[in-house]
């Protein structure tokens, strides 16, 4: 009979927000009169904004003239989306990245999790503990780890501990890693990496012969002007990083399904021979193959975020997400709950109270509260004893559900 990977059959039973959601619904079927206010998974409520939404329309009316209609488009993503990209939110920052080293694609979650394809089976990764999921599952999957250990570590996995003693911010693995996944403005905690931090990883991965996955999906949250936006803002970073961004925070994407991912040219990673082969033109290679590209009215309206109306209105959503995220922040800090993140990015990171479990706390919340968040330990070992909320929620919920967390735990003091 056919064989399957079995590599999938290492991976823990289901991926972290489709079982949160399995558990909501049976709460929810159980208690249908609940009014549950979901700060789980980081899914925006907010409507598309204006410009986007008239240049996603107006392409649809071009794809139904013969004359302006368009097939396949060029697997990389349009010209015009790409340039747009590299002028808007490269170019201002004085950050050398060409339309051509950017890759138009439908999520960073694929992209984070394609990217491994590219790179040898015994590349060893690191990443920091606790992490978005999908860099470790993927790699799992492909088979570049061992078995899950009692501790909750796959074997074979470098962690790289992110605690509230080290800031959220690791050390550098204690021993050789190929590929070492970081993320900032960082899901889940919030925490943002300053130039010197960046610095340090960008010396780090030149010394040691790494390649860094930087993830900056939620680089748009920063508000801090000191802080850096891209890994690329570091010198020497173009020979040593691949970034991946997304429409799906700061635009409003997560239905709409637009990301990218920057690959300079100059990042090299050895073949089987020990020489130098270009990582651009191995994940253009595994694009052209496997990928389509994203449709044109939805790279039509990511253009129209860079425009200045496009500009304003996701400013503005992002400033309401901040707001919400700030109520989160400020209503648990008054009643005595050790929290992080949520200035420069949309979660908010708590240390759960009376040390309870992160799934425990879930479960209190939800069925006492009706209020879903995201435990710790969904994102590895190190995230339990926290929890996540999310911001992405409409600001009456946001405080509807702090006032309800308030009673919560004053009722169980
Ligand atoms: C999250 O809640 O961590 C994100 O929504 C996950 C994602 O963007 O895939």
């Amino acid at each position: 009979m056919t064989r399957i990977n079995s590599h999938y059959q290492k991976l823990q039973a289901g991926y972290l927000f489709p079982e949160i959601g399995r558990r909501v619904r049976e709460f929810s079927a159980q208690n249908p009169d609940a009014k549950i206010i979901r700060l789980g998974i980081g899914d925006v409520v907010l409507p598309l904004p204006e410009s986007i939404r008239s240049a996603i329309k107006k392409a649809v009316d071009e794809m139904a003239d013969p004359k302006t209609f368009r097939g396949y488009g060029p697997e990389q993503g349009y010209e015009f989306l790409r340039q747009a990209i590299a002028d808007n939110d490269y170019g201002t920052r004085k950050v050398s990245v060409s339309a051509d080293e950017i890759f138009v694609s439908d999520g960073s979650k694929c992209d984070c999790g394609n990217i491994q394809e590219i790179f040898s089976l015994d590349s060893k990764i690191a990443v920091v503990d606790p992490v978005y999921p999908v860099y470790v599952d993927t790699n799992v999957m492909a088979g570049r780890s061992g078995h899950i250990a009692p501790s909750g570590h796959y074997e074979g996995i470098i962690y790289m501990p992110s605690t509230a003693e080290n800031q959220f911010k690791p050390d550098f693995p204690k021993e050789h890693a190929d590929l070492i996944y970081l993320c900032s403005p960082n899901n889940p905690t919030g925490t943002v990496l300053t130039h010197e931090d960046l610095k340090g990883w960008v010396e780090y991965a030149r010394k040691s012969g790494s390649i860094i996955l930087f993830d900056a999906a939620y680089h748009d949250f920063i508000t801090d002007s000191s802080l850096p936006h891209s890994i690329f803002e570091i010198d020497g970073a173009r020979e040593v990083a691949i970034e991946f961004r997304s429409f799906s925070k700061n635009a409003g994407f997560t239905g709409t399904r637009c990301a990218f991912t920057v690959v300079p040219k100059e990042l090299k990673a050895l073949n089987d021979k020990g020489e130098k082969v270009s990582v651009h033109a191995l994940w253009n290679r595994r694009q052209s193959t496997k990928f389509n590209g994203v449709s044109y009215p939805v790279q039509r309206g990511a253009e129209a975020a860079y425009s200045p109306q496009g500009k304003k209105e996701t400013q503005e959503m992002i400033r309401y997400y901040l707001n919400n995220a700030q109520i989160i922040r400020e209503g648990l800090a008054s009643i005595g709950l050790e929290v992080y993140g949520g200035v420069d990015a949309p979660y908010v990171w708590l240390k759960t109270p009376g040390d309870l479990g992160s799934w425990d706390f879930f479960d209190l919340l939800l069925k006492e509260a009706n209020i879903v968040g995201t435990p710790g330990a969904g994102f590895g070992p190190g995230g339990e004893g926290y929890f996540r909320l999310s911001s992405f929620a409409f600001k009456e919920n946001v405080e509807e559900a702090i006032t309800r967390i308030k009673q919560q735990l004053k009722v169980k003091n």
